[in-house]
């Protein structure tokens, strides 16, 4: 079975609960998944699929316990060819320019180390959607489709 991980960045949790929400959806896709709180390189290499929900916070900043992660990424820039994934970020518009900084800066450098990204970013705005999962959800199930991710 192809693995798919889901890396995840967050402080109150919404990120994570939508990690849980997806799941079943790549399971029933044929996957057998991970949840990474603290993900390691390794984990990352040894999986050709990612999706990554990442919450901003801060002032356009990682969340805690992903930054050692982010910072691996920075200093050794390990090449990611055969990585291919989605995003996921959440973040709330009222912050003006830093909306969603996270998951944008990560999706921007995960391009940079060679990785490919399967169609467009889902930005979820708590101005707009209470609950992520709310969103995310039906974007999962839209980019198995579109992206013809089921696996026989
Ligand atoms: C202290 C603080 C700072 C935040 N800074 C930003 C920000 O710079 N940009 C943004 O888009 N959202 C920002 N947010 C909003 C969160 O990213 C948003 O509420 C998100 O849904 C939280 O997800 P989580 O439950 O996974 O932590 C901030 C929230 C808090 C509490």
């Amino acid at each position: 079975m192809p693995k798919l991980s889901i890396v995840v960045g967050t402080m109150y949790g919404g990120a994570l609960d939508v990690a849980e929400q997806v799941k079943p959806l790549f399971e029933t896709a044929g996957y057998d998944v991970d949840i990474f709180e603290q993900p390691s390189l390794e984990d990352l290499q040894a999986c050709e699929l990612a999706l990554f929900c990442i919450s901003t916070t801060g002032s356009g900043d990682f969340p805690g316990n992903i930054v050692p992660f982010v910072r691996r990424l920075r200093d050794e820039s390990p090449a990611l060819s055969t990585l291919r994934y989605g995003v996921i970020a959440l973040g709330d518009s009222s912050y003006g320019d830093t909306f969603c900084g996270a998951g944008r800066a990560l999706d921007a450098l995960l391009e940079e180390l060679g990785a490919e990204r399967l169609g467009e970013r889902l930005e979820v705005d708590a101005m707009e959607t209470f609950m992520a999962d709310d969103a995310a959800v039906p974007w999962v199930e839209q980019w198995i489709d579109e992206q013809a991710l089921t696996v026989a």
